[in-house]
Formats: structure tokens, sequence, C-alpha cells
């Protein structure tokens, strides 16, 4: 799929050809909205169960500009616009009744969209055997994001998904709960399933509970009940094509190891809460210890079905301890002061060049694209939530000079994500 990522890559030129207007004063819903008719659990932060469902995304906080109010979640989001959606089939979990649900983050609640029964179920859209606890899936709005960010767009609703699971993850962690991500899905069926038009698309799924290794649940044959809100929509057939082109993955080689963290449990989940995008650094330098934790913890490794290799460079700026360059799996690609450049690489914003260290994530398997960028999504979110953890803050960076990054790095590939971390 390098041709997607290629032909929505940024240059220098292009960022200043752009003719796109945003529409301001007609932005698309950033909440999808079931019919009132539909039954609900209200979540309640004092059940467990309920708890932690609830930093799947949730909300945690507001910001107010005149005349907008932007709802902020455990998650960050390109643009803030917050294309994907979760749903989860809920089977023997204490707390909750079994069921197939979405959950919506602005009422913080589940809304029930259909039943199960005991030989049914969604598993085998995930070539799973039966679930006893929770099936995730992730699908994304991409409206939302190509609204104001065009075709790169599909990149974003990519990266945001990966930071959904990676809250999944987190919360999983919090809560001692095993986890698997799925790629391997069956799209088509699925988005049939849940009636989805071509605004809204899965990408992946996860599994937060045990398999029944002698029972397969059958196929789901009721179609879900389907919202009757989505939102403003214009198609863009080149995203819509990117994603048909992507949808099959090649099978790569599962991940069945737990990322081992030993953190403090409160320390943890305060982390969560309070995880922000910080805006402006101090330039004060981050210590030696900071980074290598900071990197053992990003490259434990994450459980899926299709575990893509993706590589982590590091323009180091400001860190104490440390020489300044390019750092790669504890070698230098180069050694120099490369703040600047750092930051005129991401489209030249402050971010990449005031930071303790500007990560840049590039990964090479156009064959399984989705699985590849939703993995840079996650270990984007564990840098979020390890920085926070750790007292300083970071931020994504979806805008890049593409070639420009490949160039300064000496690399082959695709630039995936970068991401900047510091005081
Ligand atoms: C994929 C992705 C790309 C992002 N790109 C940028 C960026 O280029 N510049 C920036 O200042 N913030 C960027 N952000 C941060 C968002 O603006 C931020 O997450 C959003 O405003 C919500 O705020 P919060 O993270 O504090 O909750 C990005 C976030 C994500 C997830």
């Amino acid at each position: 799929m390098s041709s997607y990522h290629d032909q929505t890559a940024h240059t220098y030129r292009s960022v200043r050809m752009k003719s796109h207007r945003i529409d301001w004063d007609n932005p698309p819903k950033p909440f999808k909205s079931y019919p009132e008719s539909f039954p609900r659990i209200a979540l309640d932060a004092k059940v467990s169960s309920h708890r932690f469902l609830m930093l799947i995304g949730g909300i945690t906080a507001q910001k107010s500009y005149p005349g907008v109010t932007y709802a902020l979640r455990t998650n960050p989001s390109a643009g803030a616009l917050y294309p994907t959606e979760t749903y989860v089939q809920i089977r023997t979990v204490e707390g909750l009744e079994d069921g197939i649900y979405h959950l919506s983050a602005l009422e913080n609640a589940l809304v029930r969209l259909g039943d199960l029964n005991e030989n049914e179920g969604i598993e085998t859209f995930l070539h799973v055997k039966k679930v006893r606890g929770f099936v995730f899936l992730f699908s994304a709005l991409y409206y939302r994001s190509s609204w104001k960010y065009q075709t790169r767009a599909f990149r974003y609703c990519l990266l945001d998904t990966g930071h959904i699971i990676g809250t999944t993850e987190a919360s999983c962690l919090l809560f001692k709960r095993d986890y698997r991500v799925c790629y391997t899905l069956d799209r088509v069926g699925l988005n049939t399933l849940f009636a989805f038009e071509n605004e809204e698309f899965f990408l992946s799924g996860a599994i937060v509970g045990e398999e029944d290794e002698t029972r397969n649940s059958q196929t789901l044959t009721v179609p879900l009940s389907s919202a009757d809100e989505t939102g403003r929509f214009e198609c863009d057939p080149r995203i819509e094509e990117a994603y048909r082109r992507t949808c099959t993955l090649q099978a790569e080689e599962e991940q069945r190891a737990m990322p081992a963290f030993a953190f403090d449990h409160k320390r943890w989940e305060q982390a969560i809460w309070k995880r922000r995008s910080i805006r402006d650094f101090t330039q004060k330098p981050l210590s030696k210890e900071q980074f290598f934790e900071t990197i053992r913890f990003v490259t434990e490794p994450i459980p899926s079905d299709c575990d893509v290799r993706v590589d982590l460079y590091a323009v180091i700026n400001r860190v104490n301890g440390m020489e300044q360059g390019i750092w790669r799996e504890g070698k230098y690609v180069q050694k120099g002061d490369f703040s600047k450049y750092a930051g005129y690489l991401c489209l030249e914003q402050a971010l990449g060049e005031e930071s303790g260290v500007t990560f840049f994530i590039v990964g090479g398997d156009a064959q399984n694209y989705q699985a590849m960028m939703q993995k840079a999504g996650i270990i984007g979110h564990r840098l979020y939530l390890i920085a926070t953890y750790l007292g300083f803050g970071c931020s994504g960076i979806g805008a890049y000079y593409d070639d420009e990054v490949k160039a300064f790095l000496q690399c082959e590939g695709m630039i995936l994500y970068a991401l900047s971390i510091g005081y």
C-alpha cells in the first residue's frame, strides 16, 4: 500500500499549494448516536468492569474556545476529530449483561445493538473460538477526519484507532486482563452486520477474555440495529479505495507474549486519566534514565495476530548524559545537533525542535498496511502514557515532510508517525 502512503505524502511544495478550504461552519459530528429507544447500560465508576470500559476512549476533560467546546478523551486524536468508534460483544462478564453494544463516550454508556445467545456471536468474523469476556471492534467514520485532512485522513483514522487500542491495552494492564489485538477480520461481513454504509468501516478488533478451545460460536445471523445519525458525510473515493485494497492482510507472525511493565497502580491510573498533548516544551532536558525507561516500555511486545515490524528512530535533542543525534536500537545513525531540522521536518512545528526527543516510526510492510499503521498508533499511545507516568509530556505529530524525513534518517520504507517527548 505504499502507493496510498506515497500519494498522501506532504512535501514543502504540496503544503503551500493546497487550495482546500475547510468549512469551519459545518464540522462533522464527533459522536455517533443511536435512537433513544435502544436499551442502555449507564457506566458506573464504582463497578470494576464498568471502569475498565470507561478508560477506553472515555471523556476526561472539556476545552472551550469562543463558540465551541471540545470533549477531550483518554486517547489523543489528530485535530481532535475522533474518527474511531468502539463496539463490544460481552459474554459472561460480572456486572454486565451479555449482548452486543456500542460504547458511547458521549453518554458514558453501553448502547445495546443486539442480543447474544449461547451459540452465536461475532467471534467467527475474527476467526477465533467462542470468547468468554469482551470482543472489541474498532471502526472509523472517516469523514470526521477527511473534512479537515482530505485524503491523508485515512492515515489518521488508522493512527487514531491504534491510540484507541492503546487505551484498551492501558486499561487491560490496570485491571490485569490479558488481551490480543486482531487485524485479520472479515471486514466486509462485519460492516454488513453492523449496517454500515460506506462512511464507516471496521479496522481491527481485540479479544479481552478467554477463548473456549472446544466450542465454535456460530455466526450471528440477525442483523444489528443501525444508527439513525452519523452526521454530515462527503465521499472520498481515494480513501475508500485505499481501505478496500488493504482489507486483506498477508498473515504475519502472531505475537502471543504480553508486555511486561511493573508499575504503581495508582500512578498508572492517574496517567491514563490525565494524559494530554503537550503544547509547548520548556526545553528542560530529560535524563538518560527517563529515555531508557521510555524505550523499554514502548518496545515491549504487543500481542496480536499480525505483528508487523516497525522501527523507532529517536532524534536526541536534549537528554542529559547522551550525545545529540539520530539514535536507533542503541546505536547512532549520525551524531550532531539536529533539533532545528527536526522541527522543520515536522512542518516547522516547534514541537519537533524543542522536545527532549523527537521520534519517527518507520515501517516497510505494504502488504499489512492497516496492521502496521495501527501498531504505530499503539506505540504512540505507549509513548504518551509512559511520558505522563514519568512526569513529562508527549505530543503526536501527524504532519511531516515524508520524503525529507526518510532522507534524514537514511532509511527506506514509509514514515508512519512522529511524536515528541520532553518537558
Ligand atoms: C495521529 C495524531 C496526529 C497528531 N498531530 C499533531 C500535530 O501535527 N501537531 C500538534 O500540535 N498536535 C498533534 N496531535 C495532537 C492532537 O492535536 C491532540 O491529541 C488533540 O488536540 C486532543 O488533545 P489531547 O491529546 O490533549 O487530549 C496529533 C494527535 C494524533 C493522535
